[in-house]
């Protein structure tokens, strides 16, 4: 069933979008276990581009080299050198990213946490704006584009943590080659962090899918499973995805618009 936000009538739902919002609503309240995963879009309305799609950093510039942890491997100082001086896409993703705040839709996601719906949250995205908005059970599947990680020993640190003076930078701890924590593509998502995304996503019996194309994988399957299993998707996109047909509730609208109305009606059902 679908909710339209009806452009026509400045944003003001129709009937049949706030029956189905509410429909949505019931159908998290009444769940056992209640899981998000959100995508770039999610902070389309803090000011950072997504990647595919209308206006998508990968429509407008093409989609990045597969192969750029192989590159990096293959020549980390000319790679740390591209890092702290990024140019064409790159550099509009670090600027969005350095001026970005999280915007109502991840407030609602930190709503719906401490409401004790939400049991975890597993973000696509590596703008650290779950971070800044309060969220506590966060996996961050493609890293986070505020911390550098050592490809030895794993370990994560603030940038203001590490010595660029000479690159690449070395680990502060065991001396293992420093990357930024963002996966690149051709890199294997960390297993500490993919362990936990798997434990949470074969827990929940309900996924709030939010700004995703689902198209990129590993996080693409667990919305999947879920729906295998017998579980419910509540989707949040204006444009039909990848998930849109699979989907008990799709909620065509802007994530920072309906994740707030939606977690309003979960909490009226709550109490
Ligand atoms: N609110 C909700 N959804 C929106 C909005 C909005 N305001 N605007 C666009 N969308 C939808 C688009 O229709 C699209 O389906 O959000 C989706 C964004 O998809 P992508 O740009 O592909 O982002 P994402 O799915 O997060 O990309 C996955 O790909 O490039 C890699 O590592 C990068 O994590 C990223 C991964």
């Amino acid at each position: 069933m679908d909710v339209r936000w009806d452009h026509t009538k400045g944003r003001r739902m129709n009937q049949e979008g706030l029956e189905a919002l509410e429909a949505a609503a019931e159908c998290v309240a009444r769940a056992r276990y209640v899981v998000a995963l959100t995508g770039a879009a999610l902070s389309v309305e803090s000011g950072i581009p997504p990647f595919r799609g209308p206006n998508g950093l990968w429509t407008k510039h093409g989609e990045p080299p597969l192969n750029r942890f192989q590159r990096f491997l293959a020549n980390p100082r000319r790679a740390w050198g591209e890092r702290l001086n990024p140019t064409g896409p790159m550099r509009e993703l670090w600027e969005a990213l350095g001026s970005a705040r999280p915007n109502p839709g991840h407030l609602a996601l930190v709503d719906l946490e401490d409401m004790g719906v939400l049991r975890a949250l597993i973000t696509q995205n590596v703008d650290n704006l779950h971070r800044l908005a309060g969220s506590r059970r966060l996996l961050e599947i493609h890293g986070n584009a505020t911390l550098i990680r050592c490809l030895g020993c794993v370990t994560r640190f603030r940038s203001d943590a590490i010595d660029f003076a000479s690159l690449p930078p070395r680990c502060p701890r065991c001396g293992g080659l420093l990357k930024s924590d963002t996966v690149s593509f051709g890199e294997p998502i960390p297993p500490d962090v993919l362990e936990g995304c798997f434990e949470e996503a074969a827990r929940a019996d309900c996924m709030i899918v939010v700004g995703t194309s689902a198209t990129v994988y590993p996080a693409a399957q667990f919305p999947l499973d879920v729906h295998q299993r017998g579980g419910d998707l509540i989707e949040v996109n204006p444009y039909p995805s990848e998930l849109t047909a699979v989907s008990r509730h799709t909620l065509q609208g802007p994530a920072g618009e309906v994740l707030p109305r939606l977690a309003e009606l979960i909490r009226s059902r709550l109490s």
